[in-house]
């Protein structure tokens, strides 16, 4: 089954496919044609997949995977959140964004935090929600190279290294987006 991943970030597309299988067949925005800077304008998880989402339909007529997810610090009361790719202002730069969180964390003792990815699969027009989420805890320092955006810090709840410590495979079955993945196949499968 072919559909479009609403998003052109390699590494999520790699991700994604990894979790789905040879069962279906990914494809970027622009391998269907879509060269379109796609607005996210909602102030939710929900909102912004959704709108995505729907952007890709009404232009396509492509069934579409949509998501949307950010990383939520207590602390913050659920900070950055939808703003979590240009938190420092620029967006994607993951280092300066990883930079503002620590000092804007600086002799704070709760760290907890927790990664939400939201998806909609959105199939002959009819929206469908997936929720994915993962706890964790913000070291006080980077830590690893692997992944992207806040991997380096995030360190998910009964582990002790971050997610940039960890392989794809070690990642992928708890993250929140794999979580919400697991969540739509079981959806795919039913119906
Ligand atoms: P997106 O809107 O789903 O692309 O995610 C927005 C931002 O959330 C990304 O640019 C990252 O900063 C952050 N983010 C989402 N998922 C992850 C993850 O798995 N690891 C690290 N950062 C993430």
């Amino acid at each position: 089954m072919k559909l479009c991943l609403a998003t052109n970030n390699a590494h999520k597309v790699e991700e994604l496919q990894a979790l789905l299988g040879e069962k279906f067949q990914l494809q970027t925005l622009n391998e269907i044609g879509c060269f379109d800077d796609i607005p996210e304008t909602a102030d939710t998880f929900d909102g912004n997949s959704l709108q995505k989402a729907i952007y890709v339909w009404e232009r396509f007529q492509i069934d579409c995977i949509a998501d949307d997810s950010g990383l939520e610090v207590d602390a913050l009361n659920g900070e950055p959140g939808v703003f979590s790719a240009r938190y420092a202002g620029e967006h994607g730069n993951h280092a300066k964004n990883i930079e503002k969180l620590l000092q804007t964390l600086e002799g704070i003792e709760n760290r907890a935090a927790q990664f939400r990815s939201v998806i909609t699969l959105l199939i002959d027009g009819k929206p469908h929600f997936f929720e994915g989420i993962i706890r964790g805890k913000i070291t006080h320092e980077r830590h690893g190279e692997k992944g992207f955006g806040y991997d380096p810090i995030f360190v998910p709840e009964g582990y002790d290294r971050t997610f940039a410590e960890m392989t794809m495979e070690e990642k992928n079955p708890i993250s929140h987006r794999g979580l919400a993945v697991a969540k739509m196949i079981e959806f795919l499968k039913q119906a």
